[in-house]
């Protein structure tokens, strides 16, 4: 009699913890597990969603065809040995509210979960997606005291990929044939570079017109709000989803490409001790270098307008950890 599966089932040396079971937390972890990419750990303080969600993924496993596990737990122990933690907690924007509005309530969660899930797997590297982003970022890297390198926001990957699609809708073109560079923070100050994105080597710049790339970058500018308004409850989580587990897929597989992220700044741009989304090679250490773009005045204008809405929020958010 032979006997033959489609798949050894093995375990994977890597694992995963994501804190926050919401909505990206949870397709985050459906999309690592059946991209095959890594064990994954799924943190919530709610009993039983994130056991109930790991259960559910589990059960698809065989259909899927996957060798991850995917665990769910209420206990920080349980993400003992991570090489990556996620940071999804925290509240997330409803109708007409501001990123900014979720800072001090999200500070809190952020800040908390980024010390606990360290001190269970201190050689981890960090990914934060809660927003407001560029600030959690830097909270979850100042009160940890880590490496700075090792700290990153996920917003870059997202706010490229939306200019990507809006690019490819108003072309008939694939999304695969478009490359799009946004700087900046997470915001409505974010830096879309017109002047970096092309389409299979041609500059938008060259194939639309100056009111039609506007357009474009402004609906790129309000791709978060767009989705708010339109879900009426929660925010977007399939494309944030899916820029997260790129990043993870660079890390884990020592595969770097250059994409956006939220990195420490040290004199990079002109700015300093904040993070803020710039070009980066992103490897198994983490950033492993910062690439610095010529920027025109009114781009580096945005840029710094940005970075000062960052660091504002910034000192607002300390202030707000020692009330
Ligand atoms: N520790 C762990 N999990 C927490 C904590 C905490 N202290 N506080 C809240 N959570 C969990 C909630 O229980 C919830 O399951 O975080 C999860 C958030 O999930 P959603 O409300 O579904 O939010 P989601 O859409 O996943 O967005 C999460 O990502 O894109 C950003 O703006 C978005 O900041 C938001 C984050």
């Amino acid at each position: 009699m032979n006997f033959y599966s489609h798949t050894p089932i093995i375990c994977k040396s890597s694992q995963v913890t994501i804190i926050g079971a919401g909505k990206v937390g949870s397709t985050l972890a459906q999309r690592l597990a059946e991209k095959d990419l890594t064990d994954v750990v799924l943190f919530d303080i709610v009993e039983g969603l994130p056991q109930g969600i790991a259960l559910d993924l589990m059960e698809a496993q065989g259909l899927e065809l996957h060798n991850c596990k995917v665990k769910g737990t209420n206990d920080y122990a349980d993400t003992v040995g991570s090489n990556i933690i996620i940071i999804t907690a925290g509240i997330a924007r409803k109708p007409g509210m501001t990123r900014d509005d979720l800072l001090k309530t999200n500070a809190k969660i952020v800040t908390h979960a980024a010390q606990k899930a360290l001190e269970y797997s201190p050689n981890a590297i960090l990914i934060v997606i809660t927003n407001p982003l560029d600030v959690m970022t830097y909270l979850a890297w100042k009160t940890t005291g880590i490496d700075s390198r090792r700290v990153m926001g996920m917003a870059g990957v997202l706010d490229s990929a939306r200019l990507q699609t809006f690019i490819a809708m108003e072309l008939n073109l694939p999304p695969s044939d478009i490359h799009t560079m946004v700087l900046g923070g997470h915001g409505d100050l974010m830096l879309p570079l017109p002047r970096y994105c092309t389409v299979s080597g041609m500059p938008i710049t060259e194939l639309m017109s100056e009111s039609t790339i506007e357009r474009l970058i402004e609906r790129t500018r309000q791709g978060g709000a767009e989705i708010v308004k339109l879900l009426k409850t929660g925010s977007a989580y399939f494309a944030p989803s899916s820029s997260a587990c790129l990043m993870v897929e660079m890390i884990l597989k020592q595969q770097p490409r250059l994409l956006t992220a939220a990195a420490y700044l040290q004199g990079e741009y002109g700015l300093n001790d904040l993070f803020l989304g710039v070009p980066c090679r992103l490897g198994c250490q983490g950033v492993e270098n910062v690439f610095e773009v010529n920027l025109t005045q009114a781009e580096k204008a945005t840029l710094n307008a940005s970075a000062q809405s960052v660091q504002e929020n910034i000192k607002i958010a300390l202030a707000s950890l020692k009330e």
